[in-house]
């Protein structure tokens, strides 16, 4: 049951700290190794995987996205992240050294688990990411890594979402330990950052709420929002604009900030509101200036920006209208916490137009039909 809160979203969004504790829970030792007991591929076949493809629909491919990104960085072999629908209509190259990911909250969706067959069918193995036991999904695949989230009644997928991050996030972690392709401190190093997570998407929870609310009071009559990103940026982008048009049913278009001007540029009139996700600017990020050039430009055309940045920022307050501020996190990891605002402005748009959040008009919560 609701317990109190207003709409499932709104309690949903706030176990997103218990989603990412509980998926991180018993998957290490104590000395800080990566423990996947639960998935029945040998140490044999992992060793040799040198390609894998995550396959998902929606929020879920999002998360692929963000594992992209880390994985590729941790495991040096090509993750390649393709919508279950488009995979299996183009004859796919697999091999039984490809690892298939299948990610998916509901793990019914008809799409993602015709895409596993077809890999399955080619030799590959399948390994499912997903939060509900004993799905068709999990069922049908090699093995299987749950998220603990806990049931998600909203349609709207959130805390399933993170918690898919932080599977996707061991899975790569284990896969640096078991082709050791990372040193043992690095990897118990990036656990401990890992463990650090719940408590700052619990500090934007508590901090950030009503910020973002103001936020969203201050825009309920745009017809359109544009959200730009850059490295694991581009994929929060892309999820904070799916949010907002499925619940609030604004058009919205996310792009990677570097597409800016090679057209979407021309889509900034005065007024245009634009949600950028600045990544950190420790350590001389190139990445940085770069996003925060991005913001310049679409300012300079009278564009009204809302940045999601880091805290003690230098450069983003003269740029930005209004900042959702994230505390400092590693860049790989920072998805788990940019997008927290940006699921709670999609809800408070949608309750201030008087939606409901919960069940948005025409979808459902899992797609069973192809
Ligand atoms: C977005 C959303 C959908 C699902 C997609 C995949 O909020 O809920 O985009 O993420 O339909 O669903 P699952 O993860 O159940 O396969």
């Amino acid at each position: 049951e609701k317990g109190g809160w207003p709409s499932f979203m709104d309690k949903e969004i706030h176990e997103d700290p218990e989603a990412v504790a509980n998926t991180l829970l018993g998957r290490f030792d104590d000395q800080g190794d990566i423990v996947l007991d639960e998935v029945h591929i040998g140490l044999d076949v992992f060793r040799q995987i040198d390609k894998i493809i995550v396959v998902a629909c929606g929020t879920a491919s999002y998360a692929g996205m963000v594992a992209k990104y880390a994985i590729e960085h941790w495991v040096r072999i090509p993750v390649e992240v393709e919508l279950a629908h488009e995979f299996r209509y183009r004859d796919p190259i697999l091999t039984p050294r490809t690892l298939v990911v299948a990610i998916s909250q509901s793990g019914e969706t008809m799409d993602t688990l015709m895409a596993l067959r077809h890999a399955r069918e080619q030799g590959s193995r399948v390994l499912a990411i997903c939060n509900t036991q004993g799905a068709s999904i999990p069922r049908e695949s090699d093995a299987v890594l749950y998220t603990h989230a806990g049931p998600e009644i909203a349609v709207a997928s959130t805390k399933a979402f993170v918690a898919q991050i932080v599977a996707a996030y061991l899975l790569g972690l284990y896969l640096a330990q078991v082709k050791g392709t990372m040193y043992r401190d690095e990897i118990r190093h990036i656990l401990e950052q890992l463990k650090d997570m719940p408590q700052k998407i619990q500090w934007v929870l508590d901090n950030q709420a009503g910020n973002v609310e103001q936020a969203a009071k201050r825009m309920i009559n745009a017809h359109s929002f544009l959200f730009l990103g850059r490295h694991v940026g581009y994929p929060v982008a892309l999820e904070g604009a799916l949010k907002l048009k499925e619940i609030a049913y604004t058009f919205t278009e996310g792009f990677a900030a570097g597409e800016l001007k090679h057209g979407p540029i021309a889509l900034v009139d005065a007024g245009e509101p634009v949600v950028v996700i600045v990544p950190s600017a420790r350590g001389r990020n190139i990445l940085h200036n770069k996003v925060i050039s991005g913001i310049e430009e679409v300012k300079a055309r009278g564009a009204f920006t809302i940045a999601v940045a880091e805290l003690g920022d230098p450069d983003v307050e003269q740029y930005a209208d209004v900042v959702f501020w994230r505390p400092v996190c590693p860049t790989l990891l920072s998805p788990l916490v940019d997008v927290v605002p940006l699921q709670l402005f999609a809800m408070d748009m949608a309750m201030l137009k008087g939606y409901d959040v919960d069940k948005p008009r025409n979808l459902a919560k899992s797609v069973t039909v192809e």
